[in-house]
């Protein structure tokens, strides 16, 4: 079977407007790579990266902007090192200059060892990743943070499936919102999202705006074993493309 996260093409690529690209980064590159990665970064993120207490933090932090700079460059043509961001609504970053102005907008999510990095071309966008974990108390934080609907099913679910699905509706919502961009100020019972066993993502209904849920469409991701993921895109129509960073073409 074909690898779902193969190496990308090397050199500049090009976003068809009907393509997300998705890549898988690992956030533990060898020490070289690491070096040249560090290199590119911004005066701002270098700052932010010595105020990690724990290396393996710092180290995680300068080797997921470094990968967002060598990704995005790829599309926009100018080094790593000279992209420049800007401060969306609510903090959500985006390119800025001629790269923004272009219309490529681009999401991003850690964990663990893990990146995810989603690109496309006008239109919103918001990816999210988890690394799966025991949720001894999944339930407890499922009544604070999932929807009454996405209650019910939570509760019916059998105990060998509720940690995954609990992940699922997690990153599923958690995609969602940073479309979105409006961060933890958009309140996350106001929407609900498929995710029992077998359920394809998808956003079932949001709350004082109906057509909202029809704006957006989802995708679970499967990054590797012990991570799940999820993709909400604007519009209908897109597919997406999948390339894993760490593999050399
Ligand atoms: C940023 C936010 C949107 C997601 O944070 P997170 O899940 O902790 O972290 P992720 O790794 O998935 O995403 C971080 C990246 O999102 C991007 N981001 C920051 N603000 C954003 C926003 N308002 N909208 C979209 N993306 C944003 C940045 O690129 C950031 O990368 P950085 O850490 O290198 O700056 C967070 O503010 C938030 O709202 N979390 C909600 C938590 C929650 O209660 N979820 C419940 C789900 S049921």
């Amino acid at each position: 079977m074909a690898d779902a996260w193969p190496p990308a093409p090397a050199g500049p690529l090009a976003l068809a407007p009907d393509a997300v690209h998705v890549w898988r980064a690992s956030l533990r590159p060898p020490a070289e790579v690491l070096a040249r990665l560090e290199a590119t970064l911004s005066p701002d993120e270098r700052a932010r990266a010595a105020r990690f207490h724990f290396p393996q933090h710092r180290t995680a932090f300068v080797a997921g902007r470094g990968v967002q700079r060598e990704i995005l460059a790829r599309y926009t043509g100018l080094p790593p090192a000279a992209l420049a961001y800007r401060e969306g609504s609510h903090g959500k970053p985006e390119l800025d200059g001629a790269a923004g102005a272009a219309g490529i907008r681009f999401n991003v999510s850690n964990s663990g060892d893990l990146a995810l990095y989603a690109v496309t071309v006008r239109r919103e966008l918001g990816v999210d990743l988890e690394q799966l974990k025991p949720m001894p108390d999944g339930m407890d934080i499922a009544r604070r943070f999932f929807s009454a609907p996405e209650n019910e099913v939570f509760a019916a679910l059998a105990d060998d499936v509720r940690d995954l699905a609990f992940f699922r509706c997690w990153t599923r919502k958690e995609a969602y919102i940073k479309a979105v961009g409006e961060g933890l100020s958009m309140p996350l019972d106001r929407f609900d999202v498929a995710f029992a066993p077998g359920e394809p993502a998808r956003i079932l209904r949001t709350r004082g705006n109906p057509a909202e849920a029809e704006r957006w469409t989802m995708l679970a991701l499967e990054p590797g074993p012990g991570y799940v993921g999820a993709l909400a895109v604007e519009g209908a129509g897109w597919h997406p493309v999948l390339f894993d960073w760490n593999a050399a073409a």
